[in-house]
């Protein structure tokens, strides 16, 4: 695991966009996109350039399980506002939160089975949770339905107008779908972040306490870090 320590949001976006160009540059042609604040500002830089990804296939990470891809807070509609309509991919894949449980996970497995990641954007939650695979998930799981945690509720509940429209559900891949991927980059940048990170760059070992650390066993995984997120290491 290598620890990239940067002094800022910036600097860390632009070493993550850095290496997403690097990636293209050397042929990659499948890349695992999160949603969330980190990576915000990497894909406005991705936007800015003259990247080109019409020959890429893109894969995103989860979506909330009942909303449609054209509400304002479905992650479907965030990466089209945030990347997809300046920077459109060959193919787009997200979860689609309104297909049935079943029928969702069988889909969205044979996309990920058709698609392997080269590189995949990582950011993660307060309580050490990646895509939304929170603590307890299964080490070995892959496409599956999850129940929300209140911590992960409240952290997401400031893009919404009030707690209660937070979906309590979402798909999401599962952390061994995650570790499939030839590369993973992990942005965390501010304070709070800070704890979580200590727990991950001081595991020895996975621990379903804390999914993150699925990371510790894999070949290729590179961390960027700002000072406040590094904080406690
Ligand atoms: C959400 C997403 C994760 C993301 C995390 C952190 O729960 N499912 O993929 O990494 O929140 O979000 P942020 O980057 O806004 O701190």
């Amino acid at each position: 695991m290598e620890i990239l320590y940067v002094n800022s949001k910036e600097e860390g976006s632009q070493k993550g966009y850095e290496m997403i160009r690097e990636a293209l540059d050397n042929g990659a042609k499948v890349f695992g996109l999160a949603t969330g604040s980190t990576p915000e500002r990497l894909y406005e830089k991705l936007t800015e350039s003259d990247v080109d990804f019409s020959d890429a296939i893109s894969v995103n990470l989860d979506e909330y399980v009942g909303l449609p891809g054209t509400h304002e807070q479905s992650y479907r509609y965030f990466m089209e506002q945030k990347l997809f309509n300046q920077k459109p991919f060959k193919e787009s894949h997200l979860p689609d939160g309104m297909n049935e449980e079943q029928a969702e996970i069988e889909r969205y497995e044979a996309v990920l089975s058709k698609y392997p990641v080269d590189i995949q954007i990582l950011g993660i939650g307060h309580n050490g949770h990646i895509a939304f695979n929170e603590p307890g998930t299964a080490l070995d799981s892959h496409t599956h339905k999850v129940a929300l945690t209140q911590s992960t509720i409240n952290a997401n509940k400031r893009f919404f107008e009030k707690e209660s429209d937070v979906p309590g559900y979402a798909y999401t891949m599962g952390l061994a779908s995650i570790m499939k991927a030839k590369k993973i980059l992990l942005l965390a940048f501010g304070e709070d972040k800070a704890e979580a990170i200590k727990d991950l760059v001081t595991a020895t070992e996975p621990t379903e306490d804390i999914p993150s650390t699925v990371l510790v066993n894999h070949p290729d995984v590179t961390i960027i870090v700002d000072q406040a997120a590094a904080s406690l290491i």
